[in-house]
């Protein structure tokens, strides 16, 4: 059975990035990592993923300025070079316009670590503490054209412990995105179904 062949965009560390590839060195899992794609040159997933023998690539956002639609155009046109089916966003810290998420419709994922519709945006373990909830958590949902409010694919959640600061609850929500986000992918290219 052929795999399907995913891009990873990221802007980071690219720990979700590293626990996909990690999945994907599993014969048996449905997808295989062809791409990682970041639009910062300095990335440190970038490494991470060279030395695991994936090719990389940079597009940074810089020099196209306010036009983001022509950045997206070079980043489209390289996932197609790249044969790619899927594409994953982890920790791609860009707000992505109409036509790239339109193009990808239904095959663009992205990781977000709040259990959404709760937090969206930035800083939301540190959101979830001051408003002091019981749970927390990740989501992975398609990527539609509101920030962080596509369809949800899977969640997992976390309890939030007394005691519990910024740094210890997004390291225990961070353990679960690499789990959750390997899953969803899998489960993704099971429903596209080719
Ligand atoms: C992850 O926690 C991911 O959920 C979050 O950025 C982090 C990236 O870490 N994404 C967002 O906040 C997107 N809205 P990583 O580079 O180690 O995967």
């Amino acid at each position: 059975m052929s795999r399907a062949r995913v891009a990873v965009l990221i802007s980071g560390r690219g720990s979700n990035m590293a626990a996909l590839i990690e999945a994907a060195k599993d014969p048996a899992y449905p997808a295989e990592i062809v791409l990682v794609l970041s639009n910062i040159a300095d990335a440190g997933g970038l490494d991470i993923a060279q030395a695991a023998g994936i090719e990389t690539a940079v597009i940074a956002h810089a020099p196209f300025g306010k036009d983001r639609e022509a950045h997206e155009r070079m980043i489209d046109a390289r996932l197609r070079q790249s044969g790619v089916h899927i594409v994953a966003l982890a920790g791609y810290m860009r707000v992505l316009t109409p036509y790239l998420v339109e193009t990808w419709a239904g095959r663009m994922i992205n990781i977000h670590p709040s259990l959404l519709p709760a937090f969206p945006g930035l800083h939301t373990h540190q959101r979830a503490l001051e408003a002091g909830v019981a749970k927390h958590g990740c989501t992975v949902h398609l990527v539609t054209t509101g920030v962080d409010e596509g369809p949800i694919l899977g969640q997992a959640e976390v309890e939030v412990l007394p005691g519990d600061d910024e740094d210890r609850l997004g390291a225990r929500v961070l353990e679960q995105e690499h789990k959750l986000y390997a899953r969803c992918l899998a489960d993704l290219v099971g429903a596209l179904g080719d």
